[in-house]
């Protein structure tokens, strides 16, 4: 029995990679799939209508939707595409993403504000209208894109970094004020080859690598099969799914009038507040 039938899927930036891979999963398992991504291949062609022919190949359902959601108007005909061709919007994958990296001290004004707009400010842009429809019809599922870039950090990439923890905060805040009307919200780190990565990559780790890993974790998100989880984020690779979490080390006693701690006790006690030996980098996820 297909896990999504009678569902209808959104998925920003899914003309190639990650974004492809889960419409291609997602129609397979039964969804009706809007295929978004304004990118073009070589010949100009939208690359979402590749997408969606090669969904429609394989006896799926899908449709593409070419415009920029990073803004207002945007957000708002991705919903009417959906509701005009499927009449639900069951699942929202906000998925789209852009790089401009560089060391901060040369990142300049635009590279901050296209990255940010593209990766955060498209996830109010698509989700506010999705959400207020599935707040009126039952209920809903969304996943939006992070990083461990974004988690833990990496070098030459604050300003993706800040759009990718965003999303984490985005997504905390959300699941939240969702629970009662029954929209569950996911964040995803994912780790996968990629148009940019694959020529760095051997073939073995490629295929460890694939972004069908990737996409049977997100099938897990979207579906029954996860319940009535939400709020929850996590990592996935070929290699191994993760829930990341804030860890709270043992710290000190403070706080009121007669506090327990100053600058100094402070000091004094740092082995009880950092706990380095709990902190993950970027490394540990390449494992
Ligand atoms: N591949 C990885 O290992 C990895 C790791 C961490 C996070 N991510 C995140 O996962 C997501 C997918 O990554 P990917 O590797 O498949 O990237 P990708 O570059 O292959 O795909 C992203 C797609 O988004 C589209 N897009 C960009 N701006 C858009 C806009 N304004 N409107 C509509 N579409 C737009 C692009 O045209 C592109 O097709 C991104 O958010 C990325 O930051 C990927």
């Amino acid at each position: 029995m297909a896990l999504l039938e009678g569902k209808v899927a959104i998925i920003t930036g899914a003309g190639r990679g990650l974004g492809a891979t889960y419409a291609q999963l997602l129609a397979a398992e039964g969804a009706a799939v809007v295929v978004n991504d304004l990118g073009r291949d070589e010949n100009g062609s939208y690359t979402a209508e590749a997408v969606v022919a090669a969904v429609r190949e394989a006896g799926g359902r899908a449709v593409a939707h070419t415009q920029d959601i990073s803004t207002a108007e945007g957000g708002q005909s991705l919903l009417a595409t959906a509701l005009g061709e499927f009449g639900r919007a069951d699942i929202l994958i906000n998925n789209a993403g852009i790089l401009r990296d560089k060391s901060f001290l040369k990142l300049e004004e635009g590279d901050w504000d296209a990255v940010i707009k593209v990766n955060l400010k498209s996830m109010y842009a698509v989700t506010q209208p999705v959400f207020a429809w599935m707040k009126e019809n039952g209920g809903g599922v969304i996943v939006n894109t992070s990083s461990t870039s974004g988690l833990v950090g990496n070098f030459g990439q604050s300003n993706y970094a800040a759009s990718k923890c965003g999303a984490w905060g985005f997504s905390n805040v959300l699941a939240i004020e969702g629970a009662k009307f029954g929209v569950r919200v996911w964040t995803l780190a994912p780790a996968a080859v990629s148009a940019l990565t694959a020529p760095l990559m051997d073939e073995a780790t490629k295929a460890q690598m694939a972004p069908e890993h990737v996409a049977q974790v997100v099938l897990y998100m979207v579906s029954e099969l996860s319940g009535q989880r939400t709020g929850h984020c996590l990592f996935a690779s070929g290699q191994s799914v993760r829930e990341l979490k804030l860890l709270s080390a043992e710290g000190i006693p403070g706080g009121g009038k007669n506090a327990a701690f100053d600058a100094h006790s402070l000091a004094a006690a740092e082995d009880k507040v950092f706990r380095p030996e709990a902190a993950l980098t970027i490394m540990d996820f390449a494992k």
